[in-house]
């Protein structure tokens, strides 16, 4: 049994994270609402990331950061201070978790550190200048910290396309809206949080002590092929 500490396991990926870890791991799970589950396995800590200071926990195994934003603007509607925002919750977020419990981690039974990314830092899409901005910086700090904790700690990032989750909500508001996306991807399908979920398992386990400094596209075709 490892400990897995997720940012971010109330909602979304990261809740299915937790279900999906629960199991047969212990699990802290950091957010500002508790997740609506209980498991033996699970303990709640109410932290802003951003604003409060994060809890001391003895044992780390692992950290799953999942905070993120999806802001999308014109650049002319895009101001400093979304541009500030965004890389606070999707970088410095990740960047003060993993200085907090790199100590601990460091000690940690094959330990390993997963981050979000976006496809729309690799396929240059309208009004994802802020996000891919940020999430690039996420993609930057897993190849930079990846060779820098090697051989010790793994770190790897998962790069999704829309995943059905409350942060998704505005861009999947109805039927339409869900048909006109999907038929953009050549796979002809979106995410689900539960599959991200299954790809996080495998990266964060002892199968995937080959990979480091990766970033999974989980992108239903879209930034692989052009059809
Ligand atoms: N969903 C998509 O379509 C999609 C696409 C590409 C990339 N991604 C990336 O995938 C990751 C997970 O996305 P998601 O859709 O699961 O997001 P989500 O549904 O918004 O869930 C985010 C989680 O982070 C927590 N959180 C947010 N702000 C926080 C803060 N200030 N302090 C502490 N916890 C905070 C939330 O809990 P509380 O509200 O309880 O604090 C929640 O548990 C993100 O990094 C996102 O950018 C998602």
């Amino acid at each position: 049994m490892k400990t897995y500490i997720i940012v971010g396991g109330s909602k979304g990926i990261g809740n299915a994270i937790v279900n999906e870890l629960s199991e047969a791991h212990k699990i802290i799970n950091i957010s500002r609402t508790a997740p609506e589950m209980e498991h033996p396995n699970v303990t709640h800590h109410t932290c802003d990331i951003l604003k409060d200071d994060l809890p001391d926990i003895e044992e780390v195994d692992g950290l799953i950061y999942c905070p993120g934003s999806i802001n999308l603007k014109p650049i002319s509607r895009l101001s400093l201070d979304d541009f500030q925002n965004d890389f606070e919750i999707n970088v410095l977020g990740a960047v003060k978790s993993i200085q907090k419990y790199l100590p601990q981690l460091k000690k940690g039974k094959n330990p390993s550190i997963l981050l979000f990314s976006t496809v729309a830092s690799k396929l240059g899409m309208p009004f994802h200048a802020s996000v891919a901005t940020s999430k690039s910086g996420v993609e930057g700090l897993v190849k930079s910290l990846g060779a820098e904790l090697a051989p010790t700690i793994r770190v790897n990032a998962i790069a999704p396309t829309v995943t059905d989750t409350a942060l998704a909500s505005k861009l999947l508001r109805n039927e339409k809206m869900i048909e006109n996306i999907t038929e953009r991807h050549p796979l002809k399908r979106l995410l689900n949080p539960k599959e991200v979920a299954a790809t996080a398992t495998f990266l964060l386990s002892d199968k995937a002590a080959s990979f480091s400094g990766q970033i999974f596209e989980m992108d239903c075709g879209i930034v692989s092929f052009k059809i």
